[in-house]
């Protein structure tokens, strides 16, 4: 009787598991725990605790093993390039990953592109790795080398010796709550979350190895394209300065911080990044590529595959779905990606009055010509003329 007891019940609880699991992928694009997932949790405990039923706690080993199945069976239908598989991606394997990153600064769509990227299957996301430098642009010594050894040391999952990246990610989870398919297994054990030998094993295990900064500039990266072992391709992303602008004016992290609410700041950087782009652009063709959030919001679908074709990443229906589920009507709150992409970018032309929009146009002449946007006329053709033209950067 007791036997056949303990037979039902790890029954119940294997298949409790495999629900979790089935919900754990279908939330992948959802950090936040459902409450149907929740409840499911809940269950499988008070299961436990009134048949005073314990099951031992996996071990890392155990939760990389499961992420390995995971893996396998979320990439069963995703098409590699001729003769290659999971394999040639993987660095446990000792394979080459395909890693990405996108330079760009605050408020400019990268929470959009860097959640597309993320929709695919498979995607290790380093989300925003200097967040520990606060509200400040990297353009040089002093904190260029620290930062470069941060990105290179993850983009080989290395996170052996990132005391102060782990340290400032433990009180500032969203370090890692973009990561989905990481923090699906922290919100399991979250007494692994933060153990760097945890880390490592299980970042090997991601064939794709994707990155996101606000806070390094553009020339900087150089010395990652320059890494042939690397093999990184990086995306610069460009947003009208107008428009990333009157978004930062709502978030309190940023007025009174120079970097970030001064017009002259962000074009200075904009020019900068310009010239950068050129000679990446002349040095690394493959590998560099720069793009305009507006562009992305205006055609998301076609940007993107070709895009993905340029990553060297299969444009897998996952990735089309999401961006279908996130291109149509305003849901969520400030970094919600849920919005109607063609209209977001422009928001600022009814947001900013005449006088404000003069100011940083003022600031930003150069920056604007360069990257193709244009200046407005005067206060009522600014509510609905049409900012963008061409930008060249060969
Ligand atoms: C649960 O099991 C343990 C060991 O088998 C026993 O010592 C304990 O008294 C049990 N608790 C309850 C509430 O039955
Ligand atoms: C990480 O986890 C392993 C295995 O549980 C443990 O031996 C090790 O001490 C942990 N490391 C840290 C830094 O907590
Ligand atoms: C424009 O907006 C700024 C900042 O919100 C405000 O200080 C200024 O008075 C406004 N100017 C006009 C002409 O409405
Ligand atoms: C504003 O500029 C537009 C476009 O150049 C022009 O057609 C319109 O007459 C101007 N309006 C005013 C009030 O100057």
């Amino acid at each position: 009787m007791v036997r056949r007891n303990e037979i039902f019940g790890i029954s119940i609880v294997a298949l409790l598991c495999l629900l979790l699991i089935a919900f754990s992928q279908k939330e992948t694009t959802n950090y936040r725990r459902s409450p149907k997932y929740q409840q499911l949790i809940d269950l499988e405990e008070s299961f436990r605790v009134s048949n005073n039923f314990t099951v031992p706690t996996p071990t890392i080993q155990d939760v990389i093993s499961m992420q390995r199945n995971l893996l396998l069976s979320e990439l069963h239908d995703y098409q590699f390039p001729e003769g290659d598989n999971l394999e040639d991606y993987t660095l446990f394997t000792g394979g080459q990953p395909v890693r990405t990153i996108i330079i760009t600064t605050w408020r400019s769509g990268s929470t959009f592109l860097g959640d597309i990227i993320n929709s695919l299957p498979g995607n290790y996301y380093h989300y925003e790795p200097l967040l520990e430098y606060g509200i400040m642009q990297i353009r040089g010594s002093p904190h260029a080398e620290t930062a470069l050894q941060t990105l290179r040391r993850l983009l080989n999952c290395d996170y052996t010796s990132l005391y102060s990246y782990l340290e400032y990610g433990m009180s500032h989870v969203y370090l890692f709550t973009h990561n989905t398919r990481l923090w699906n297994q922290c919100e399991m054990y979250p007494q692994y979350c933060w153990n760097y030998t945890f880390l490592n094993e299980m970042c090997r295990l991601f064939p794709f190895q994707s990155m996101k900064t606000v806070r390094l500039r553009l020339w900087l990266a150089e010395s990652l394209l320059e890494d042939e072992d690397l093999n990184v391709k990086v995306i610069l992303l460009v947003r009208d300065p107008r428009g990333t602008l009157q978004s930062r004016k709502h978030r309190d992290w940023c007025p009174g911080e120079p970097d970030c609410d001064q017009p002259n700041n962000l074009c200075a950087d904009m020019v900068s990044d310009y010239s950068a782009a050129i000679q990446l652009m002349k040095n690394y063709p493959d590998r560099f590529r720069a793009l305009r959030y507006e562009d992305l919001s205006l055609n998301p679908e076609e940007i993107v595959e070709d895009l993905f074709d340029f990553l060297g990443l299969y444009f897998h229906r996952d990735v089309k779905r999401f961006i279908d589920s996130h291109t149509r009507i305003n849901v969520g709150g400030v970094s919600s990606t849920f919005r109607d992409s063609k209209n977001a970018p422009f928001h600022w032309r009814m947001d900013l009055n005449y006088t404000e929009v003069q100011y940083i146009e003022e600031n930003c002449d150069e920056a604007m010509k360069l990257w193709g946007y244009v200046r407005s006329k005067n206060a009522s053709s600014m509510r609905e003329f049409n900012p963008l033209t061409a930008y060249d950067i060969k």
